[in-house]
């Protein structure tokens, strides 16, 4: 068994990351050392912060991974790191210490893309068979569509025509002064304000497609903002927070429902930073519950951005018959996923 351990390592923007899973991608040990304190200074990521950071973090983080799985690098059968999307300068940090292991320990080496991670996150813990659904993955940096028809087999059905989701989320945090990364920020102050406070706009949903677009939505907050004439505080700003989130929730859940319509596929999985947006989830439960959907929503701890879904993309890879990949081939920070 041990010989089917899987060691993946996430190093796509600023979190580093690194996790060891079985045979099955079942999470055994799942490190994360956050950068988000460094880069909130700045009110976003700074790329050479990040990859200075991951270098300096990801090799002490990679021996208390091992030894608290109490592994040694020996028990390792298959290496794994994201290849993209996301920072070059980071991608290459976490790819050139997983290609120099898998040399080291002479394993299989699995590039993975990213956004697979994510894709397949709700179905790693609870584990449970891959079956064919519809995926919508809600990150910082996309907001897509998929259907799956089998690991590996992805068609896309929709994508942001400019900012993703969360990004709407963080860019509106900044403009109301909120701390990085303005998403959860913006999803607690909701909690106390009214939903139909302002009626922002829901792009798309009568676009007769499956895809998105947030940038309006971003716009019509900054002249909300400036019609207000400051910032808004205290009631103001929770309502403000409640009326731009119930927006983008119901885009997403608009869309998630006609996805599923149009496809005929009766089962949608939802991952991604965003899918840990605890309105997004009871409005999605609900929603799917009406339209007789069975709705599998990402586990919180494996939404934002970890290694545990990395491992469990690269074993479902391997389980699927995929052959590894090439020591030497590169990074890319646009890589997509279909
Ligand atoms: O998947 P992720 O960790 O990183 C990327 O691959 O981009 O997603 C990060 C995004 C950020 O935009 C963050 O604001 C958003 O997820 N996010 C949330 C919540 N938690 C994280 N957005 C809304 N509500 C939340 N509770
Ligand atoms: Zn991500």
């Amino acid at each position: 068994m041990s010989a089917e351990l899987v060691l993946a390592i996430e190093t796509s923007c600023d979190e580093t990351a690194v996790a060891v899973a079985d045979g099955l991608g079942r999470p055994l040990v799942n490190r994360i050392a956050s950068q988000i304190k460094l880069h909130a200074p700045y009110g976003g990521v700074v790329p050479e912060l990040a990859s200075r950071n991951h270098s300096l973090d990801l090799r002490p983080l990679l021996d208390s991974a091992l030894s608290g799985a109490g592994l040694t690098p020996r028990e390792i059968g298959l290496v794994a790191a994201t290849s993209g999307p996301g920072l070059a300068s980071s991608l290459l940090v976490g790819d050139t210490l997983a290609k120099a292991v898998a040399v080291g320990l002479g394993c299989p080496f699995y590039s993975i893309n990213h956004m697979e991670g994510h894709l397949l996150s709700p179905f790693l813990h609870p584990h449970r068979q891959i079956d064919p659904h519809v995926a919508l993955i809600v990150s910082g940096g996309h907001t897509l569509l998929i259907k799956v028809v089998a690991v590996g087999d992805y068609r896309l059905l929709g994508s942001t025509k400019d900012d993703a989701a969360g990004e709407a989320f963080d860019k509106v945090g900044k403009l109301l002064g909120l701390p990085y990364p303005g998403g959860p920020e913006i999803a607690k102050l909701a909690t106390e304000g009214r939903r139909d406070a302002h009626a922002f706009p829901r792009s798309m949903v009568t676009s007769g497609d499956l895809n998105f677009s947030f940038s309006g939505l971003k716009t019509s907050a900054r002249v909300l903002i400036d019609r207000l004439g400051a910032v808004p505080r205290g009631e103001e700003l929770a309502d403000f927070c409640g009326s731009f989130e119930e927006a983008i929730v119901d885009i997403l859940v608009f869309k998630l429902i006609e996805a599923c319509r149009r496809t005929g596929l009766r089962l949608a999985a939802i991952s991604g930073g965003v899918s840990c947006n605890q309105r997004l989830r009871e409005r999605l439960t609900a929603a799917t519950e009406k339209a007789g959907i069975e709705l599998i929503l990402a586990d919180p701890a494996f939404s934002t951005d970890n290694a545990a879904m990395i491992a469990f993309a690269a074993a479902s890879r391997r389980l699927a018959g995929y052959p590894p990949s090439p020591l030497d081939g590169d990074i890319n920070p646009n890589l997509r996923l279909a």
